[in-house]
């Protein structure tokens, strides 16, 4: 693809903003084919709120029920407004509504902090993939980006890291582990997705 602008993207999020500022930083220092318009948050009192105020980027916080059609029409109103390309999910937890997917024409992306198609579905987020992770013993674990679908943590991939699962990691510190990991991916997929963009 050939584009002589960079492609606006916004970050939906309600977690602590890791890799929110992962894709922030490498939008500032390296050459991307992103910069990040917006940061949208469904809590005010959240981490990634933070970050986007650090970044000197647009932060715009709904919050309520994120099924209700206040917070479709918001979203929808918000990435319309800002001209948005690509929605890209960084601790975002709850289904998103399909008419943002319809809007986007698809262009969404999520990170999970595992390796699709295992440790995926509802109930799978945050610390309780990693204590899925732990229980079953698994010696390899890591992060997937992937597009979103109307269900949770399926869509094609867009790209995967791995890393091992030592005898001695706890939960806490395998979820440290694959955030490393998942800050060097996200960037690099966005990136790699954006290339797929007619
Ligand atoms: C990340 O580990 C991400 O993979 C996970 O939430 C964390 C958000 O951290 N997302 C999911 O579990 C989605 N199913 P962050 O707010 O520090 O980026």
């Amino acid at each position: 693809m050939l584009r002589s602008t960079k492609v606006r993207i916004a970050i939906l999020g309600s977690g602590a903003g890791s890799n929110a500022k992962a894709l922030c930083v490498a939008a500032r220092e390296n050459a991307t084919l992103y910069t990040v318009a917006l940061v949208i948050s469904t809590s005010a009192k959240a981490g990634i709120c933070e970050v986007a105020r650090d970044e000197g980027v647009e932060l715009c916080v709904i919050s309520g029920d994120v099924k209700g059609e206040t917070f479709t029409e918001q979203l929808g109103s918000l990435l319309q407004d800002h001209r948005i390309e690509v929605l890209v999910l960084a601790g975002f937890m709850r289904l998103l509504p399909p008419e943002i997917l319809r809007r986007m024409h698809g262009n969404v992306l999520n990170i999970h902090p595992a390796l699709l198609p295992e440790f995926g579905g509802k109930g799978m987020y945050g610390i309780h993939v990693h204590e899925a992770v732990i229980t079953a013993h698994k010696v390899e674990s890591g992060a997937t980006v992937h597009v979103v679908s109307e269900n949770y943590d399926e869509g094609a991939v867009v790209g995967q890291m791995r890393i091992p699962v030592e005898a001695t990691d706890s939960p806490l510190t395998l979820q440290e582990k694959v955030k490393l990991v998942e800050h060097q991916l996200y960037p690099a997929a966005v990136d790699q997705f954006i290339r797929t963009l007619k």
